[in-house]
């Protein structure tokens, strides 16, 4: 099983609490956990999956639109799910590699197949036959939700008139440079995939990082994260060009002052939704 992702990220215990805030911080920003045009189609108890779910934190929140529904997490790794009895019991977490054909079990089970930020796993020929392999996971009329981050035009800007921004920026930019390969593609040819995969209507909703301006800070500090763990293990593993341990404790230190001037980082949040047609609209259109 190639895992691209190791490549890049880690799976420690506090990247597990960071992806649970990253769950939260997004929600509250995007404002809602199901797109509306998802939630007026939906039955009362709806079947859910959430792939490459992480933490499985999605799905808590879903299950309380729905305490009658079925969430299904599913992740190339196990590293980051809570332990099985941790979990409501119509709640269950499995390992699931996105890039390879999902099991005919598991084919038009599904009311809504829930994606977020998979990019740091994804090289650009990637997406195309994800989405068709995560559309058989739809029942006809079934939905799938797709919610990637444009970082590659990610601001780091002042907050307060004497704000520092540099060494927040020497970070980001050092990071997006090491995955640039990567992150030109999801949230910008996400509704092509999902066009040529049969889905429709396609929705694309844009929101931004700091819609809601209090959480600006707890964004901008939980994005570093992932950017300082980056480094840290690129440092560890002693890659060409990379800085030290040492170096990147300092500059954490710095980024944190940056921080605390009111230097913040924004980016775009995009939320793609893809219907599957019904086996009635198929027919009527043969
Ligand atoms: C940035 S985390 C996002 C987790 C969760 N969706 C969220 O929003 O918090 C990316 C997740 O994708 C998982 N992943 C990476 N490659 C995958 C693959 N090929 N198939 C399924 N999951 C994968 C990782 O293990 C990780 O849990």
């Amino acid at each position: 099983m190639t895992d691209k992702y190791a490549d890049n990220m880690t799976r420690h215990a506090s990247d597990a609490q960071r992806l649970d805030e990253q769950v939260d911080l997004m929600i509250e920003n995007i404002g809602y956990i199901l797109h509306p045009s998802i939630i007026s189609a939906l039955p009362k108890a709806p079947v859910i999956a959430d792939v490459a779910t992480g933490t499985g934190r999605f799905l808590l929140h879903a299950r309380d639109l729905y305490p009658d529904g079925s969430f299904d997490g599913s992740d190339i790794s196990r590293a980051a799910f809570p332990p099985p009895g941790d979990l409501p019991e119509n709640v269950t977490l499995t390992v699931l590699d996105v890039k390879k054909p999902v099991p005919e079990t598991l084919h038009e089970k599904y009311d809504v197949v829930n994606v977020r930020m998979l990019v740091a796993a994804m090289l650009p020929e990637d997406w195309a036959p994800a989405v068709v392999n995560l559309s058989r996971m739809l029942k006809p009329g079934g939905f799938l939700q797709w919610t990637e981050c444009d970082v590659v035009s990610i601001k780091q800007l002042r907050g307060r008139g004497d704000s520092s921004v540099e060494n927040i920026r020497f970070l980001q930019e050092t990071f997006n440079t090491a995955i640039q390969e990567q992150i030109s593609y999801g949230w910008s040819t996400l509704p092509t995939h999902m066009q040529e995969a049969g889905l429709h209507p396609i929705v694309r909703d844009i929101v931004s990082s700091d819609r809601i301006a209090d959480t600006r800070e707890r964004v901008t500090t939980n994005s570093i994260r992932v950017a300082l763990a980056w480094a840290r293990l690129m440092a560890a593993r002693g890659t060409p060009g990379a800085m030290t341990a040492e170096e990147v404790d300092q500059l954490e230190t710095n980024v944190q002052k940056d921080i605390e001037s009111g230097a913040y980082l924004r980016y775009d949040i995009h939320i793609i939704c893809g219907r599957k047609p019904s086996k009635q609209m198929t027919h009527s259109k043969l």
